[in-house]
């Protein structure tokens, strides 16, 4: 993207991307520019460092860390910057995402972390999370999630509507 980027996307390997793809998808729904790499907590240590470090001074508001197994890798974003983190557990190994998931969500108290859902899911809700946040002082990203949720319901309704004539049409 041309922009400058407000949002710095991590993930801990190139594994990942077809799971952090989902929150570069969401952010790109609602207009917000980003930049994304693989850095990883445990093999690219420094690496991981200097992105964050420099964050802030690169026009940075959220950081997104996508990691799976033993996922440090937002925890170590959070200790080097006051910048918010979202966290994404990935489902890496034999145990389906739950020590990510575990990893991330029990952060010690002073270095919050905010997780999401393992997997695509949680992928996605990072970036539109992400919109919320950059909406509470930004009216017209505030008007996009509004209409965002209208036709999130305008889909449920007409998923209950095609429900009815079938039940209509099976049991009548
Ligand atoms: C984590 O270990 C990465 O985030 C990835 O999900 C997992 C496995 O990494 P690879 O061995 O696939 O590169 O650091």
């Amino acid at each position: 993207m041309n922009e400058t980027p407000l949002v710095g996307i991590l993930m801990g390997s190139d594994n990942d991307y077809e799971i952090m793809k989902e929150t570069a998808i969401a952010l790109k729904q609602f207009g917000i520019p980003f930049e994304m790499t693989v850095s990883s907590a445990h093999r690219t240590p420094e690496r991981t460092a200097t992105f964050v470090r420099g964050a802030k001074e690169r026009g940075i508001k959220v950081l997104i860390a996508g990691a799976g197994a033993a996922a440090h890798l937002a925890g170590v974003i959070a200790a080097e910057t006051t910048l918010p983190v979202i966290a994404v557990p990935i489902d890496a190994t034999a145990l389906n995402g739950m020590d990510a998931l575990l990893a991330m969500v029990q952060m010690p108290a002073g270095i919050p972390v905010a997780t999401m859902a393992i997997g695509k899911a949680g992928a996605r809700n990072a970036g539109i999370f992400t919109a919320q946040m950059l909406a509470v002082d930004d009216a017209e990203l505030s008007e996009k999630l509004v209409q965002f949720k209208a036709e999130m319901a305008a889909g449920v309704e007409a998923k209950a509507a095609a429900l009815d004539k079938r039940l209509a049409e099976d049991f009548s």
